[in-house]
């Protein structure tokens, strides 16, 4: 299979795990015999500071021309410290959201077992937790009219809602719980707030068609609660983009860490792959960023997006194997972990990919 993937390795950390991402497509295309062609955009501070703008023309051109997208992370202290500054690295990432209509953000939270002891939540309410949520992506308060008034003492951001958005997305959701365990969860704020009651009628409408489903609605509020008390009680959750963007984070600690989670971002054309975390400045760098995140995004760009299910399935063998090995990066060892197991992101990148060629029966690179 030929395809044309486009990298966007962004700011901090994203630069340093792409890299282990970009290895492990290379390394399924030599094992499997296709060819991945590779082109890099920029995005986010390092394209502001060198085109004034956090995503260029030129870059947008790109990625509308590929059939994947491997993305690291934005973001830069500079704008954390000075909210005022008014072109700052995050408006790449929603505009390219918006422009490549990426509506729908899938994120697998599944628990390796090696790494029941590294989460923060007891082994035995973990043990068997597999969640995939849908984060609705291009609507909500993120793109609702904001503003400031009376002397600008006052703020305002509106979360809105169109039945259509919430229709494309429910449907994407009721469909993947159909080859899973064929329950949704629709997370809302129903009982306040007027958008979620839109929110709620219409997946209420969309479920009809999906018969062989359940589905529940919960507040937000509650859903919260629930995810840390009996995780394993949900199979898909779908919900808007605030609530998602809270929670899949909150469900992060599941995995055990930001560094594990993967997503994809999906509409009707292109699709984005992306690890949840952010550019991290804290340890940029210092070459310690655990690179499986966005090994794990690759994974999912191979299987919904080229459909290459059991190169996507030996990522993750691949995964497994480097952990049942003992080898961690400090975000995930335990006071357990052999000192000399403690990798760094760009060998632990390597390790993942050996293990691929180890699977397909390769010999290893050294
Ligand atoms: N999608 C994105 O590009 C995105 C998402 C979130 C935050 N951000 C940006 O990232 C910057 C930092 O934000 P933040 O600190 O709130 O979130 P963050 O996800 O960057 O980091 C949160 C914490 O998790 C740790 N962490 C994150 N990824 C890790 C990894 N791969 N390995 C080991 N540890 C990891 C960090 O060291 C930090 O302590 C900000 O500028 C923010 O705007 C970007």
């Amino acid at each position: 299979m030929k395809k044309k993937i486009t990298i966007l390795p962004g700011d901090g950390i994203g630069k340093e795990v792409t890299a282990c991402g970009k290895k492990v497509l290379e390394q399924i295309a030599e094992c499997f015999g296709h060819e991945f062609v590779f082109d890099y955009g920029q995005i986010g501070h390092e394209a502001i500071e060198a085109t004034g703008t956090p995503l260029p023309d030129e870059t947008l051109a790109k990625l509308k021309k590929s059939d994947a997208i491997l993305f690291g992370a934005v973001g830069h202290p500079k704008y954390d410290n000075d909210p005022t500054l008014p072109v700052r690295p995050e408006q790449g990432l929603l505009k390219m959201r918006k422009e490549l209509g990426l509506y729908a953000n899938l994120r697998p939270i599944k628990l390796f077992d090696e790494l029941l002891a590294a989460s923060s939540i007891k082994p035995e309410i973990l043990k068997g937790a597999d969640i995939l949520f849908f984060r609705e992506l291009t609507g909500d308060v993120y793109f609702g009219e904001r503003g400031r008034k009376n002397d600008n003492k006052t703020a305002y951001d509106t979360m809105i809602y169109s039945t259509y958005e919430v229709e494309r997305i429910a449907h994407k959701a009721f469909k993947a719980a159909q080859t899973r365990r064929k329950k949704v969860t629709s997370v809302d704020k129903a009982n306040v707030l007027e958008s979620s009651r839109l929110w709620r009628a219409v997946v209420q409408e969309v479920a009809k068609q999906y018969p062989d489903v359940t589905v529940e609605h919960m507040f937000v509020d509650a859903a919260a609660m629930k995810l840390i008390q009996n995780p394993k009680s949900f199979d898909v959750v779908v919900t808007g983009n605030l609530f998602g963007d809270i929670l899949t984070d909150e469900a992060s600690q599941i995995a055990g860490s930001m560094g594990m989670l993967a997503s994809a971002s999906v509409g009707d054309t292109v699709g984005l792959y992306e690890p949840i975390h952010g550019s991290a400045h804290d340890i940029t760098g210092k070459g310690i960023a655990n690179p499986l995140a966005s090994i794990l995004s690759a994974a999912l760009l191979l299987d919904i997006s080229f459909g290459l299910q059991e190169e996507a399935d030996t990522v993750i063998k691949a995964v497994e194997r480097t952990l049942k090995e003992g080898y961690r990066t400090r975000d995930i060892a335990d006071p357990s972990t052999a000192h000399e197991k403690i990798l760094g992101t760009e060998v632990m990148g390597n390790v993942v990919s050996n293990q691929i060629r180890m699977i397909v029966s390769l010999p290893v690179e050294k």
